[in-house]
């Protein structure tokens, strides 16, 4: 039997767990045209929830263009990657792909091409000296447009928002904010994991998206939630997994849900059908975990300065709420002076490593923290 806990890929359908109030917020959302900013830690399911909501739009009198901006770069990209999501959400076959293309984009010189399996595969050229203001401006203008010309309930999914900070210039974070501000009749979702510079992006007034659009804000999935849909993968297994210990899986990831199926999975590979989990196997499943993440998690640490090692050691051994600028624990992890400590933590916030946390900071990966204090590193 296949293993019913599946993580890393988007998940949807039967692999969904809930997040019902989250999907009907979404709807809601999307009907009233509204821009929204959706962030989250990584891996807490923002792809899969937007794409279950998307799935639930009536198929007739909505355009749902979904934008991955992952492998963008650079303004060139941004145009070419939304040209393409646009055109292919409003086509209703793989033959009108080209003439909607050439519609809409004509400039863009679009062209259909066939991949290593020979399915055709649409693309836009802008050459580098091609006039990058315009086709900015064509391109975002069209979901406007479709909306206005066909009645139609118009969405535009930009997932990776972060990206774009990676370009150039502000050039296409001005575009939107003007988009923004114009288009009342198609509603914008941004999807963006790198919390803080989200809301670097969205609080700061000398930027253009400062305080552009709605704040969405997902959080972990309620161990309510769990309950059931982890209780009901084991017994279609003849595998029996108690309330007590679903709720011990719960506590460890905090209803984080990458990790919660990526323990689960685990868990249930080593219950055997017509046994019962016990506390050694969740255990044991905790070790596999982080074996299996140590490779990721060796690389962030040799990325990382020695202080900045010093003080995720500090952090991941003392209790919740330390006080890391204190003599105490600048002395017992070697940090030298409260200066260097305020380094480390500048340089890890900005890479999402920490949060802050009540006035004092917490390892926002939580396997992570056990891995440190496993590894017993430096
Ligand atoms: N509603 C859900 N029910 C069950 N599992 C979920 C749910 N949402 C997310 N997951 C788990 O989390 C994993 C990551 O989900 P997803 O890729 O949607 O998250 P993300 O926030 O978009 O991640 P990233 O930050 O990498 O873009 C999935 O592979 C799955 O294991
Ligand atoms: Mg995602």
């Amino acid at each position: 039997m296949k293993n019913p806990f599946e993580y890393g890929g988007v998940v949807s359908g039967n692999a969904f767990c809930n997040r019902e109030k989250e999907v009907a917020d979404l709807l809601r959302a999307i009907e009233n045209n509204e821009k929204l900013f959706v962030f989250s830690e990584r891996r807490y399911g923002k792809t899969s929830l937007v794409r279950t909501a998307l799935g639930k739009l009536p198929k007739k009198g909505c355009v749902c263009s979904y934008v991955d901006l992952w492998p963008t770069d650079s303004e060139a990209t941004f145009v070419t990657a939304a040209a393409k999501a646009i055109t292919e959400s409003t086509s209703t076959s793989v033959d009108k792909v080209l003439e909607t293309a050439k519609r809409f984009f004509g400039s863009l010189a679009p062209s259909v091409t066939m991949d290593e399996e020979g399915k055709p595969v649409l693309t836009f050229g802008l050459s580098k000296h091609a006039k990058l203001g315009p086709a900015l401006d064509e391109v975002l203008e069209t979901p406007a447009k479709i909306a206005a010309k066909g009645k139609l309930n118009v969405v535009v999914v930009f997932d990776e928002f972060q990206q774009i900070l990676e370009y150039g210039s502000d050039q296409v974070e001005r575009k939107l904010r003007s988009v923004i501000q114009t288009h009342r009749n198609v509603g914008y979702i941004f999807l963006g994991s790198r919390k803080h510079l989200i809301q670097k992006m969205f609080m700061d007034r000398s930027r253009p998206l400062y305080r552009a659009g709605g704040h969405y804000p997902l959080g972990p999935i309620a161990e309510d939630h769990w309950q059931p849909f982890i209780r009901k993968r084991f017994a279609d297994a003849d595998k029996i997994i108690s309330k007590q210990h679903i709720h011990d899986v719960c506590e460890l990831t905090r209803g984080h849900p990458f990790y919660t199926q990526h323990l689960c999975h685990v868990l249930w590979e080593l219950c055997e059908p017509k046994a019962e989990t016990t506390s050694k196997m969740i255990q044991s499943a905790v070790r596999v975990l982080l074996e299996r993440e140590n490779y990721a998690y060796t690389t962030l640490w040799e990325s990382l300065t020695i202080p900045q090692k010093r003080f995720l050691n500090g952090l991941a051994g003392e209790s919740a709420g330390v006080k890391v600028f204190a003599g105490e624990f600048v002395r017992r992890y070697a940090l030298g002076s409260a200066s260097n400590v305020q380094r480390a933590v500048d340089g890890l916030l900005e890479r999402d490593v920490i949060d802050r946390d009540n006035g004092s900071f917490l390892i926002t990966d939580r396997f992570f923290r056990l891995w440190i204090q496993a590894a017993q590193v430096l």
